[in-house]
């Protein structure tokens, strides 16, 4: 069991990074690893619409993490973004890193798997961008886990998020119910349901 974690916030030790850790060991304490990948500390170019990705696959830039992580989550169990807020939305880069990756990975090979984000702020922008993020899942037929508040910490230096003892506690039972959902899932060893057809209907008459 596998949950693959991304912090698409500039600063790699900062405080998204922080909540990451604290997911990251409690998922831990469930006996389900996770690996936490950096991808917003470098310039990510945004997606060109080029659609090369419906022939190959692959996202047509190949100098960033985008085709890695990618793969990373076709094998994962579980997946969980996190991003800063940057004048409340995610961040340039996670944005730029999250549409490339979600439009040329192919939504079936990462449907039915749990997804959950989580979102760092100083003071405001967190629902905001906790939405922007969750929009992902809810194009891939991806279920989002939940807490017992929307997943968002608060502060400026790791030291506050762990003074934002609510905070801290969401991630915590996040992480819990993201571990038992993933538990729950391997135990009922369900076929998955089937897709129908595929239809594009742009509004346009
Ligand atoms: C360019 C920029 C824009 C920001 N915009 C916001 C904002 O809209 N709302 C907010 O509360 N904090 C904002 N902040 C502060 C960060 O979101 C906050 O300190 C966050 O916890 C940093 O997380 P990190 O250490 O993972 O980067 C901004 C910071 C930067 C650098």
């Amino acid at each position: 069991m596998k949950v693959v974690l991304v912090n698409g916030s500039p600063r790699k030790e900062g405080c998204t990074y922080t909540g990451l850790c604290i997911i990251k060991d409690q998922l831990a304490k469930n006996e389900v690893d996770a690996e936490i990948y950096q991808v917003g500390n470098k310039p990510v170019a945004g997606c060109i619409a080029c659609l090369s990705c419906r022939k190959t696959g692959k996202c047509v830039f190949n100098d960033d993490a985008v085709n890695i992580v990618a793969e990373e989550f076709r094998k994962a169990d579980g997946i969980i973004l996190g991003s800063a807020v940057h004048f409340a939305s995610a961040t340039g880069a996670a944005t730029s890193f999250f549409d490339r990756l979600f439009y040329s990975i192919g939504l079936e090979s990462i449907k039915l798997k749990f997804g959950a984000s989580i979102v760092s702020c100083r003071r405001g922008g967190a629902s905001a961008t906790f939405d922007q993020l969750n929009k992902y899942f809810t194009i891939a037929q991806m279920p989002i886990v939940s807490s017992c508040y929307w997943n968002q910490i608060h502060g400026y230096t790791p030291e506050d998020v762990y003074k934002d003892e609510e905070g801290v506690r969401t991630l915590r039972i996040l992480a819990n119910n993201m571990a038992y959902l993933i538990k729950c899932k391997k135990a009922a060893n369900i076929a998955e349901p089937e897709v129908p057809p595929r239809v594009m209907t742009n509004f346009i008459r």
